[in-house]
C-alpha cells in the first residue's frame, strides 16, 4: 500500500522524509537505517546532520546498510558512493565506523563480496529504507529486467542510467562506471518501511509505473506494490503523471 505525500517543494520533502526518520530513530533501541546515495536524499542527510547538531541526537547505537556502490572505483574516489555517504552524512553524525556497512567496489572476487554483504544484511532488519528512483524505475541499481527475487548481485548499468549519472563526472559518461554492486530487489522489500523520494520531472515516467503501471520487472520500483509500508514524498513535477 502506497502512502503519497505531494510536497511544494525540496525542503517540505526532506522534512517528511527526516520525520519518519527521526520517529525511527525515537522508537528504536537500536535503529537500523537502508540509506540511498543520489542527489535526492541529500537534503534529508542536512537534516539529519542539524538535528544531530542542535538536538543531539546521538547516532552511537544506529546500524546503516547502504543500498549499492560503483565496480571499479577507489573508495577515495569522489564520485564513490563511499566518498559520497562520509561526506554527506558519516563524517558529520558520529555514528561509529564499525556501525556502517557499504558493500565494496573494488573486490577482486565480486561474487564473494555480494555473498558477504548479503549474509551482513541477514544480521539485521532494516526499519526504515530510504530510496531513490532513476529515470528507467531502478530502485538501488536493479536496473529493468532485473528479476523480483534478486539478492546482492553484480549488475550491469543502462546507458541511460550511465547518463542521468555523468552529471557528477563532468559530465562525460566515458568515465560513469559500466557496472555496481546493488543490493537486490528481495533484500530491499525485506525492509519493515521505505521511504521513496523524486523530485523533478525527470522522475514522472518513473513514479507513474511504480504507482500504476503492471507489477513488472521492466519498472523495476514496481515491485514496492507488494510491500505493505511504502511512503513516496514527491513534488508536483515527480507526480504529474500520476495526480
Ligand atoms: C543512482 C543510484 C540510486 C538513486 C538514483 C537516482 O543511480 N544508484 O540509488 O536513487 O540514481 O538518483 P538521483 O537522486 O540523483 O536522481
Amino acid at each position: 500500500m502506497f502512502n503519497v505525500i505531494i510536497a511544494d517543494n525540496y525542503d517540505q520533502i526532506s522534512s517528511e522524509a527526516f520525520r519518519i526518520v527521526k520517529k525511527e530513530l525515537q522508537q528504536e533501541e537500536h535503529p537500523v537505517l537502508g540509506l540511498a546515495t543520489g542527489s535526492s536524499p541529500i537534503g534529508l542527510y542536512k537534516k539529519m546532520i542539524a538535528d544531530h547538531n542542535v538536538n543531539g541526537t546521538s547516532y552511537k547505537k544506529v546500524t546503516t546498510f547502504n543500498l549499492d556502490e560503483y565496480i571499479g572505483l577507489p573508495r577515495e574516489h569522489d564520485q564513490s558512493y563511499w566518498t559520497f555517504m562520509h561526506e554527506n552524512l558519516f563524517d558529520q553524525i558520529g555514528i561509529p565506523d564499525q556501525n556502517v556497512h557499504m558493500p565494496s567496489g573494488e573486490e577482486p572476487d565480486m561474487n564473494l563480496e555480494c555473498d558477504r554483504y548479503e549474509r551482513d544484511l541477514a544480521n539485521y532488519t532494516i526499519g526504515v529504507q530510504i530510496l531513490g528512483i532513476g529515470s528507467d524505475g531502478h530502485i538501488g541499481f536493479n536496473e529493468p529486467g532485473t528479476p523480483f527475487d534478486s539478492v546482492t548481485h553484480v549488475a550491469k548499468l543502462e546507458e541511460s542510467t550511465r547518463r542521468d549519472n555523468s552529471r557528477f563526472f563532468e559530465g562525460d559518461i566515458d568515465r560513469v562506471p559500466e557496472e555496481a554492486v546493488t543490493m537486490g530487489l528481495a533484500s530491499i522489500m525485506k525492509a519493515k518501511k521505505i521511504v521513496i523520494i523524486a523530485y523533478g520531472k525527470n522522475k514522472a515516467q518513473a513514479v507513474y509505473g511504480m504507482i500504476r503501471g503492471p507489477k513488472d520487472p521492466s519498472c523495476p520500483a514496481s515491485i514496492l506494490q507488494d510491500h505493505s509500508d511504502v511512503t513516496i514524498i514527491l513534488d508536483r513535477e515527480a507526480a504529474a503523471l500520476i495526480s
